[in-house]
């Protein structure tokens, strides 16, 4: 017997699946945009022919502790908070070093997503981008914290709790954020340009039913057109 809660899973899983432009395409616009050369830091990295391979970057760095890949081909073999505390200490790159664009996809708990933002942030050329994966996921099932249950309605697909670290970003006023509706909504961060107001509803206690209700203001939900808009009113 078919069960319809499954079902509907199901179906959003497809219309994500088949939503464009893809993060890395998100991310080669926005390396684009630099009339200079341009440095990328990538956090969580798995198979780098699904993401890494395709960025266009004159300097690139990956970070990754082989959790899910076991080849794992990275620069720095290592989770996301050895890696920064070793930067800060300019153990293996110069501890000066400031990236264009940073992609945050590591471990998809919202303590740790926080933990990246912050010291990514520290990372971040001043007219640069945070860009993070996974910040719109579809039901609470995707937003599970625990990756291993694989059923419920959203079967394999795992978007963590990354909503909300963006979310708790997405309230502060020293920076600007918005999400992208395609790929599980691509998350932007930047310090320089506005991507739009923070939100004007709360959610003191990261409420997956208030999310859901008011996703579009509390992400600062936008197609990828009109994003691109917003980037190529600023110049570098
Ligand atoms: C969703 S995958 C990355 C996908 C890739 N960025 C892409 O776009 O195709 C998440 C990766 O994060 C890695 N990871 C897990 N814990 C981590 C941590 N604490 N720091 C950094 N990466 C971590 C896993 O090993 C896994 O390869």
């Amino acid at each position: 017997m078919e069960d319809a809660y499954l079902l509907s899973g199901d179906s959003l899983n497809r219309t994500e699946m088949n939503k464009r432009p893809y993060r890395y395409d998100i991310i080669n616009f926005l390396l684009s945009s630099f009339t200079r050369k341009t440095t990328y830091l990538e956090i969580g990295v798995r198979n780098p022919n699904d993401n890494y391979n395709k960025i266009m970057a004159d300097v690139k760095y990956s970070v990754d502790p082989g959790v899910e890949f076991k080849e794992n081909p990275v620069d720095f073999k290592m989770t996301s908070d050895a890696f920064f505390e070793r930067l800060r200490n300019g153990e293996h790159i110069d501890r000066n070093i400031r990236f264009e664009l940073i992609f945050i996809d590591g471990l998809h708990l919202a303590d740790q997503v926080d933990r990246d933002i912050e010291h990514a942030l520290a990372f971040l050329k001043d007219d640069g981008f945070l860009v993070m994966h996974d910040c719109n996921p579809p039901t609470e099932w995707h937003a599970r914290e625990t990756h291993g249950f694989e059923f419920s309605p959203a079967g394999p697909q795992w978007n963590g709790s990354t909503w909300k670290a963006f979310l708790k970003a997405r309230y502060r006023t020293d920076i600007s954020s918005c999400c992208i509706d395609t790929d599980w909504g691509v998350g932007i961060i930047s310090k320089h340009i506005n991507l739009g107001a923070t939100p004007t509803i709360g959610n003191p206690f990261y409420e997956f039913y208030l999310l859901d209700k008011h996703r579009k203001e509390m992400l600062n939900l936008l197609d990828f057109e009109r994003f691109q808009q917003l980037i190529s009113k600023e110049s570098h």
